[in-house]
C-alpha cells in the first residue's frame, strides 16, 4: 500500500502535458515497440506509460522514478539512500552524479547528488546510493537527510559527468576530498576494488572531526584489504585518535603525504577552497592536467564594483521582479514563487535555459552580457544586468 508520499506524484494534467515527449520517444521499430504504440492508442491522451505510473511508478517510461529502500546514517548530518530505480535508468560510471527531483510542499525541486556506490555495489539488484549532507537551510538537503522515508519515490535524470577513472587498468591515483567530497570517490575506490585495481592510490580526507568522516567504517576497511591503498583522514578542528598532525590542505602537507603527487592522476572533490588550492598548485607546479575537479558550485567571476541590482520580466508567468546585484535569475525566480526547470544549478547541464527576449543579461561566470534577443540563457549563472525579460 501507498503512504501519501509512495503515491505516485504525477498528476493527470502533468501527464497530459508530457504525453507528447513520452510517444514517439521511443523507438517503435521492436514487435514490444510496436505492442505498447498499439496500447498508446488505445490510452489515448496519456500514454500507457502513464497508467502504469499510477499502478507502479517504477514501470513508468516517460520518467524515471526510483524508491527508497533503505537509508543509512553516516554522520549526525550525513545520509545514504539506498534508490531502487524504475525503466529506463541509464548506465552510469563510477563518479558521475544524477540530477534527483523531489516535491516538497507541492513544489518539484531538483538538486544533483555524486552517486555514490559503484555500478552493481549498492545494496539490492539494480540499485544505487547517493549520500546526502545537510547544509545548514539547504530545503532539499534537509527533506533527503531528515525528511523521508523508506518507500518514497524520487525522479531521477541521466547520470552523467566526467569526473570518472582513467582507463588505465590499475591507475596510480590520488584522491583529494573534503566533507561530502568523498562520495564519488568512494564509488571509485568500490570500483577499483570489484576489479582488483586498488593496487596505488593515496587518498587525503578532510572532515571537521573524526565523527564527521562520511564512510569513515568503509574507507578503513578497503584501507586494510587493500595496502596499495593509502588513507589519510585529516581533522581540521579535531585530529582523530593517531592521527597527530591536522589543517587544510597546502603543498607542505601535499609533500608530506604523498611525495609523488606529480607522478598521479589527481582527483578533487570538496568545497571551494580546498579545489582553488589544488587548482592553483597544480597550475603554479605546471601539472594542471593531472588534476580533475568536481565541483558543487559554480566559479564565480568578481563583480564590478558598479553593478547594481536589476529588474527581471518573466513573460511566460506574467511576473516582474526586483533583483539584487549578482542575484541568478533562478534564484530571483524562485524567490518570486515561480518553479523553472532546473537541474545542476551551477551551469553545467542547461536543463534551465530560456530564451532572452529584451534587455540584458550577465553571465555570473566570467561577467560577459548578452542582449541579443534570442540567445540562450543560463538562468542559474546569468543576472539581470540593468532590465531583461526572458522566456519563462
Ligand atoms: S540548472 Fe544546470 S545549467 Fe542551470
Amino acid at each position: 500500500m501507498h503512504t501519501a508520499e509512495t503515491a505516485s506524484p504525477f498528476g493527470l494534467q502533468a501527464a497530459r502535458d508530457s504525453r507528447a515527449d513520452a510517444i514517439g520517444a521511443r523507438p517503435r521499430s521492436t514487435l514490444r515497440g510496436r505492442l505498447v504504440g498499439a496500447a498508446d492508442l488505445f490510452a489515448w491522451p496519456l500514454g500507457l506509460s502513464h497508467y502504469l505510473e499510477l499502478v507502479n511508478p517504477l514501470w513508468s517510461t516517460h520518467t524515471t522514478w526510483a524508491r527508497v529502500v533503505d537509508l543509512i546514517d553516516e554522520t549526525a548530518d550525513a545520509r545514504t539512500l539506498v534508490l531502487r530505480p524504475g525503466r529506463g535508468f541509464g548506465a552510469y560510471r563510477a563518479g558521475q552524479y544524477v540530477p534527483v527531483t523531489v516535491t516538497i510542499d507541492g513544489r518539484r525541486h531538483t538538486r544533483t547528488y555524486s552517486i555514490s556506490t559503484a555500478p552493481g555495489r549498492a545494496p539490492g539488484r539494480g540499485g544505487i546510493a547517493i549520500t546526502v549532507k545537510h547544509v545548514a537551510g539547504g530545503r532539499v538537503s534537509g527533506h533527503l537527510v531528515r525528511g523521508i522515508r523508506r518507500g518514497a519515490y524520487v525522479e531521477l535524470g541521466t547520470p552523467q559527468g566526467e569526473f570518472v577513472l582513467p582507463d588505465a587498468p590499475r591507475p596510480r591515483l590520488l584522491l583529494l576530498t573534503a566533507g561530502s567530497g568523498v562520495t564519488p570517490a568512494r564509488a571509485m575506490l568500490q570500483e577499483l576494488s570489484a576489479r582488483g585495481a586498488l593496487a596505488d592510490v593515496v587518498h587525503l580526507h578532510w572532515a571537521p572531526r573524526a565523527a564527521d568522516v562520511i564512510f569513515a567504517r568503509d574507507l578503513a576497511s578497503l584501507a586494510a584489504a587493500h595496502p596499495g591503498y593509502r588513507l589519510h583522514v585529516l581533522a581540521t578542528c579535531e585530529p582523530p585518535s593517531g592521527v597527530a598532525t591536522a589543517g587544510h590542505f597546502s603543498p607542505n602537507l601535499l609533500d608530506a603525504r604523498c611525495a609523488d603527487w606529480r607522478a598521479r592522476d589527481a582527483y578533487a572533490c570538496g568545497p571551494r577552497a580546498l579545489l582553488e588550492a589544488a587548482e592553483a598548485h597544480w597550475t603554479a607546479s605546471g601539472c594542471a592536467q593531472r588534476l580533475r575537479v568536481e565541483r558543487f558550485q559554480p566559479v564565480l567571476a568578481p563583480l564590478p564594483a558598479d553593478v547594481a541590482g536589476g529588474r527581471a520580466c518573466f513573460r511566460r508567468s506574467g511576473v516582474t521582479v526586483e533583483t539584487g546585484a549578482g542575484q541568478s535569475l533562478l534564484l530571483a525566480a524562485e524567490a518570486a514563487g515561480l518553479a523553472p526547470a532546473h537541474g545542476c544549478r551551477m551551469g553545467i547541464c542547461h536543463t534551465c535555459t530560456v530564451t532572452l527576449r529584451s534587455g540584458r543579461v550577465r553571465d555570473l561566470r566570467d561577467g560577459r552580457v548578452t542582449d541579443e534577443p534570442g540567445a540562450r540563457v543560463q538562468i542559474c549563472v546569468s543576472a539581470a544586468a540593468g532590465e531583461c525579460e526572458v522566456e519563462l
